[in-house]
């Protein structure tokens, strides 16, 4: 798979009257090495998560559970999707501005990440952001 840019792309899905399985492999599925994984659950319908951008660390969203709404911007444009399928995967490189909202009840977001986590690798402040996604100059999306 290609994964040139932030988007849905979707994962193999193999069917069974016993049902379905989805995995995720590196190099040939996952455009990076994971070396960190996290799941957010029990998400209030009206909470919001994210709410920042990653200097070095790449991430794939994954609703294992559920469904959520995730918007992204690059500095220019913003993009809104929808996750619902467990084999649907939700690409962020660095750079990208994510705010994730409209969880559902029982729902269950899979993060693989590139790095470990790293406080300093994040970009809280969206004025600082900007700054950065307009020096760069880089659309995404
Ligand atoms: P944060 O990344 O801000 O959550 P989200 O983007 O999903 O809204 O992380 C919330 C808190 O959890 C913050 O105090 C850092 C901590 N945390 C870790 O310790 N390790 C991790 O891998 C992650 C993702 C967060």
């Amino acid at each position: 798979m290609e994964w040139n840019k932030p988007g849905i792309y979707t994962l193999p899905k193999i069917e069974d009257h016993r049902g379905n399985l989805t995995f995720a492999q590196t190099p040939d599925l996952i455009p990076f090495q994971i070396n960190r994984v996290y799941w957010l659950y029990d998400v209030p319908a009206d909470a919001e998560r994210g709410g920042h951008a990653h200097r070095t660390n790449h991430e794939i969203l994954i609703a294992l559970a559920g469904s959520f709404s995730v918007e992204l911007f690059d500095g220019f444009t913003r993009r809104r999707f929808t996750l619902n399928r467990p084999y649907q995967a939700l690409y962020i490189p660095t750079g990208v501005w994510r705010t994730l909202d409209d969880f559902s009840s029982g729902s269950v977001c899979l993060v693989l990440a590139s790095e470990t986590y790293c406080d300093e690798e994040y970009i809280r402040d969206f004025d600082e952001f900007m700054q950065i996604a307009t020096t760069n100059g880089q659309r995404q999306l």
